[in-house]
């Protein structure tokens, strides 16, 4: 069959956007009564969204802050990384993992990954743990980091943006490191917009990210303004403002709720793409682990690029003829240009071959079986019709 992109017809009428969030009315009634309410920023429904997501994780503290860049920073910060300092990470991870390094003058060591997993390899880890202060493990599509133990041998941060389901082993992401930082991006498991939350069981990083993520400020605005407030608030340290608002823990607070209701669809999801896709001689799928449990947050495809005649961007072009959208999680963080030029020779083979060769396809809760099923004939018809 002729491919949409030859002329051939689309497999869908209608655009199946990438990542599309799962919104329910509750989120929005809960959003109109946040905006009817009086207060619509740092509030009630953010403490009480951390409350939830305490409760969710079993950790000591939850803060909700305006993503998970943001969080990684605090963290890093409260931790004392600064100039002088190494932290590894893998570079097969978004840029915002290495970025927030940089912004602290510190040093990024990237390392390699483990090509069944994606995820940093621990080789990798035990070669290059002796110069670093820290390391960030990221749990790349939900799958568990390997990093059960570390936590004692070194400062062990949780990149956990994918992973608000993620166990290793018995352990949930959250409680795997000294401290994690989830997502709530438009795309992720759940959302806020916008978003993210810091756990910890570190009492003392959580008072800095505390004051720290509302301008260093000895008390939150809300509570600056209320009925019973004497109005008086003082700057204890320079901070920053990286809350985020009760619009959006409106609609977090109601996402939470149905994590498990949600897992339960993407699983289905993506079943039905392993049983059809794992024997396609063009592809290889992606493995769950073992143990422990994976979040299921992207579904990323690898091409057989030796099997086709054309390159990964025609196939994302293709597949948009067709009506359907896909992802790139990742190109590794050391081939982008800024950080090219400040480390022009490092190579790591297997992050730099999965680059060009990684595809993710659509996976939220959201989708019906019938859009799964088109994304799988939409991409066996194209990676048929240009077989090498
Ligand atoms: C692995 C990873 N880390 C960090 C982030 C940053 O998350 P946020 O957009 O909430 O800052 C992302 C975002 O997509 C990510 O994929």
């Amino acid at each position: 069959m002729k491919p949409a992109i030859e002329g051939g017809h689309p497999q869908r009428k209608t655009f199946l956007v990438f990542g599309k969030p799962d919104i329910h009315n509750e989120e929005i009634e809960e959003v109109v009564k946040t905006l009817k309410s009086g207060w619509i920023s740092h509030g009630p429904r953010v403490e009480k969204f951390e409350q939830d997501f305490r409760h969710y994780k079993n950790v000591s503290y939850a803060l909700a802050l305006s993503s998970c860049t943001a969080g990684l920073f605090l963290i890093l910060k409260g931790l004392g990384i600064k100039e002088g300092k190494k932290v590894l990470l893998p570079s097969f991870t978004f840029v915002s993992t290495a970025n927030v390094i940089i912004h602290l003058g510190a040093e990024p060591v990237f390392l390699d990954i483990d090509e069944d997993t994606m995820n940093v390899s621990l080789d990798e880890i035990h070669k290059n743990m002796d110069k670093a202060h820290a390391l960030i493990a990221v749990h790349l599509a939900g799958y568990p980091a390997p990093v059960s133990g570390l936590k004692s041998k070194i400062l062990l941060i949780e990149d956990a943006a994918h992973a608000v389901e993620t166990y290793l082993d018995e352990t949930p992401a959250g409680k795997i490191g000294h401290a994690a930082s989830f997502s709530f991006y438009a795309t992720k498991n759940i959302t806020t917009a916008e978003g993210g939350m810091v756990t910890t069981e570190d009492e003392e990083l959580y008072n800095y990210i505390k004051i720290a993520r509302l301008h260093g400020l000895s008390k939150d605005a809300w509570k600056r303004y209320d009925a019973h407030s004497t109005n008086s608030y003082e700057a204890i340290l320079p901070g920053y403002k990286f809350n985020l608002t009760d619009i959006q823990a409106a609609i977090g607070i109601h996402q939470l709720k149905r994590i498990e209701d949600s897992y339960k669809k993407r699983k289905k999801i993506w079943e039905f793409y392993t049983n059809e896709l794992k024997d396609n001689k063009f592809i290889i799928t992606p493995n769950l682990p073992e143990r422990g449990r994976h979040a299921l947050h992207l579904y990323i495809i690898r091409l057989r690029l030796n099997t086709i005649k054309v390159d990964r961007s025609f196939i994302i072009q293709a597949l948009k003829h067709e009506n359907i959208g896909t992802g790139i999680h990742f190109k590794a963080v050391h081939l982008h240009k800024f950080y090219r030029n400040m480390f022009p020779h490092i190579h790591l083979p297997v992050s730099e071959k999965l680059s060009n060769e990684v595809l993710s396809l659509p996976l939220t809760a959201g989708m019906s079986l019938k859009d799964a099923q088109d994304v799988v004939s939409a991409l066996k018809k194209i990676l048929k019709y240009y077989e090498r």
